[in-house]
């Protein structure tokens, strides 16, 4: 056992996260005493993993695919915003093996538009969002926190939309998925948080036509980077944002719980993960 701080992140499978390169390029960037690792753990281990955790030495851990909503049972304390959001991204262990559960996507999202897109006002109109998974929980919590004025959800699945809508209110509206592009009419924020374009997997076939130049418009997929979604909101005239800067962000605050740095997101980041 070591005696440096440790954190990881845990899901399955995990050889693909990012989070690994991220956390130890700014434990380096910063000359501090850590390590950062990705470990494997099934829906079977998960509670025996986090209770074992604290007492090899972990102080914390990021929570991906398919824990993010389990995890929070056995969450001891949990913020506002993840029981909001019904899933935790972010823990903290106590020194006496508590669990405190945090969602951080929410603000991973808000921070990279903050950063790429500094004009963009939430508060300028509707926002349009496809896909209704976890990714959009976070972000419709984000949204409507920034005082965006009213958003408008299409899913494949339809249900799932209005399931978003009987827990989020009434600022939020359900289009059906063959008349998704009617929501982007009047639309100032565009989301894609389904897993359409993703490298290797199907395309993204919602028509853009009615875009407005204004929008600010911006995909959660990161692999590829600039993804046909994106390629056509920009070919529209708009201003388009990567996903990849979400992901940065959503590690900053777990980062400098831990470590004690709050770390920054810029050029020389993504380049290190992107290496
Ligand atoms: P996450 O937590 O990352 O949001 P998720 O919960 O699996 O992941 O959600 C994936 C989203 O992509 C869902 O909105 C899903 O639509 P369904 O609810 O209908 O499954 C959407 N999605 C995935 N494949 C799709 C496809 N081929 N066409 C349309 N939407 C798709």
């Amino acid at each position: 056992m070591t005696n440096l701080p440790r954190a990881a992140v845990i899901g399955n499978p995990i050889s693909h996260s990012l989070s690994p390169k991220l956390h130890s390029y700014w434990l380096n960037r910063y000359g501090l005493d850590g390590e950062y690792t990705a470990i494997k753990v099934t829906e079977d281990a998960l509670e025996s993993t986090l209770r074992d955790l604290p007492k090899q030495g972990f102080i914390g851990a990021n929570v991906t695919i398919p824990h993010k909503v389990s995890v929070m049972q056995f969450a001891d304390q949990i913020t506002d915003r993840a029981t909001l959001i019904g899933a935790a991204n972010t823990l903290i262990f106590k020194e006496d093996g508590r669990i405190f559960a945090d969602n951080t996507d929410g603000y991973g999202f808000m921070a990279n538009l903050r950063q790429s897109a500094p004009d963009w006002d939430p508060k300028a109109g509707p926002a349009a969002i496809f896909g209704a998974g976890g990714a959009a929980r976070a972000i419709i919590v984000a949204l409507a926190d920034a005082g965006v004025p009213e958003i408008i959800i299409s899913n494949r699945t339809r249900p799932k939309a209005e399931a978003l809508r009987a827990d989020f209110g009434a600022r939020v509206t359900v289009m059906d998925w063959v008349q998704a592009d009617k929501m982007l009419e009047d639309a100032n924020t565009v989301i894609n948080t389904t897993s359409l374009g993703m490298v290797g997997g199907q395309e993204f076939k919602v028509s853009l036509d009615s875009l407005r130049p204004e929008a600010v418009v911006t995909d959660i997929v990161y692999n590829p980077l600039r993804t046909p979604f994106l390629e056509a909101a920009q070919e529209k005239g708009c201003t388009t944002v990567d996903g990849l800067g979400m992901l940065l962000h959503q590690g900053v605050p777990g980062f400098e719980r831990w470590f004690g740095q709050r770390p920054e997101v810029d050029e020389a980041t993504r380049r290190a993960v992107l290496e």
